[in-house]
């Protein structure tokens, strides 16, 4: 089996090797401080070794109940934000067929999501959508007390319940969640609903190999033991036995930091495969909310390319040099499509006439990697040997561990998200929430 692997020859010029190399000791440093669990925020390291604990019969029971959705329901509906939503659409949307919700034959439920948002046009379209159509729920918080997941399942909880009846209604929804608090815990412990537990030392945006991300996976018709055997495949690999040199967590975290030390503030996550969008998505909230705070941290963006290069290619390619790029790249496309030749020619594309779309992706991801690296970008590549549940749980935990190691060289709490709490507070005030009157009084003086 091969690995994902790094290539970071591509920001030496910028940063040199010495200087890097210089950062080994620090980086293994703090690999052992995420071990020994003596660092900041070390309440929440449960994911360092999640991978290999997870248990058969965890998986067996997942599994079990999302044989249960998949046979009762037509659309599955994971309702959930941030770390309770982002991996689960990061995983399907890459390994899915990009056209499944219109198949006739469908041998999944289709996975749609709901609770990352507070658009009333988006969720009256959801509801219309679901009328007529045999559904589940599967309720995600770990915190049990977030707004918009909570909204969400008041509305479409009460939909379930006046097309099935409240009884079958039970049968349809699952609930994960933390073990003992919140809101959530109460109301799935009140009706009787399947639950899973959310660790406590899990923080959200690490909790995609919990039944957070595996449930919904599952139900979608994905390998959820695959997943968790590549990511145990690279808690291996990153562990602090493993030398720098060859560990590419240790030198991932070494490197973006020597970038971001020399001036280079912005890290674009780059994909040449339009599925690997949302692995981006669930990158930036991990990296965003780990690293963002004191002042301090890489900004985390991501583009699809080459699409984005018609948008997003100028400014990267000439804007303020204050940029790194990472790309995803994956070695082999799963299927076969080969450019027909055209006896008009009228398009000039006879050139490329026998060749594989992938040769011409590739050719545009090499050309567009020597020209960001002579706009002055530097480019890191991940490469992926193919779009697979293994490889995706690979670069799951690769990135998850690099963001402790990372974290703390910034010399912050990668753990933690205090600043997640502001807009909070003020929609509360807002909205009179009980228990706001003070908050209420002060936002409405500043209006
Ligand atoms: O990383 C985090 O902990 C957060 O961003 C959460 O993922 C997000 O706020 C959702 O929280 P919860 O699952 O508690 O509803």
């Amino acid at each position: 089996m091969k690995n994902i692997s790094l290539n970071i020859d591509k920001t030496l010029g910028f940063v040199t090797k010495e200087q890097i190399v210089d950062q080994a000791s620090k980086a293994n440093a703090f690999n052992a401080t995420l071990e020994k669990g003596d660092g900041k925020g070390n309440d929440y390291l449960g994911w360092l070794h999640l991978p290999s604990s997870i248990t058969d019969a965890e998986l067996a029971e997942i599994e079990a109940t999302a044989q249960v959705l998949r046979s009762k329901c037509e659309v599955v509906v994971a309702i959930g934000i941030g770390g309770s939503y982002l991996g689960t659409k990061a995983v399907v949307e890459a390994l899915n067929n990009s056209f499944d919700w219109l198949a006739k034959d469908r041998k999944n439920p289709v996975l749609v999501y709901a609770g990352q948002n507070i658009g009333e046009d988006y969720l009256y379209e959801l509801s219309e959508m679901l009328k007529g159509k045999q559904f589940g729920l599967i309720n995600i918080s770990k915190s049990g007390t977030t707004t918009e997941p909570a909204l969400a399942f008041r509305l479409l909880k009460k939909q379930l319940e006046d097309a099935v009846g409240k009884e079958e209604a039970k049968h349809r929804i699952v609930a994960i969640t933390d073990a003992k608090r919140g809101a959530l815990r109460t109301l799935a412990d009140q009706e009787g609903y399947k639950t899973f537990i959310i660790p406590d030392s899990v923080g959200g945006r690490f909790s995609v190999l919990t039944p957070v991300g595996l449930l919904p996976i599952a139900v979608a018709g994905i390998s959820i033991r695959e997943l968790v055997g590549g990511a145990v495949s690279m808690e291996k690999q990153t562990g602090i036995d493993v030398p720098f040199a060859d560990n590419i967590a240790e030198i991932y975290a070494a490197t973006r930091n020597e970038l971001y030390k020399s001036g280079k503030k912005i890290e674009i996550l780059a994909n040449f495969h339009p599925k690997l969008h949302f692995i981006g998505e669930w990158w930036k909230q991990l990296y965003g909310e780990s690293e963002g705070k004191d002042g301090k941290g890489i900004y985390p963006a991501s583009v699809d390319l080459t699409t984005d290069l018609h948008s997003m290619g100028q400014w990267m390619q000439d804007g303020e040099r204050i940029i790194f790029e990472t790309v995803i790249s994956v070695e082999t496309a799963d299927h076969k499509v080969e450019v027909p030749t055209d006896e008009a020619n009228l398009d000039g594309l006879n050139f490329l006439a026998g060749k594989r779309v992938d040769e011409v992706n590739k050719m545009a991801e090499l050309g567009t990697q020597l020209a960001h690296v002579d706009g002055g970008v530097p480019n890191i590549k991940i490469t992926m040997p193919a779009v697979t549940p293994y490889y995706i749980g690979q670069l799951f935990y690769f990135f998850e561990r690099a963001c402790g190691i990372s974290g703390y060289m910034l010399g912050v709490n990668p753990f933690d998200q205090p600043g997640v709490e502001a807009y909070k507070k003020n929609m509360f005030a807002l909205l009179n929430k009980p228990g706001f009157e003070k908050e209420t009084e002060a936002i409405r003086a500043r209006l």
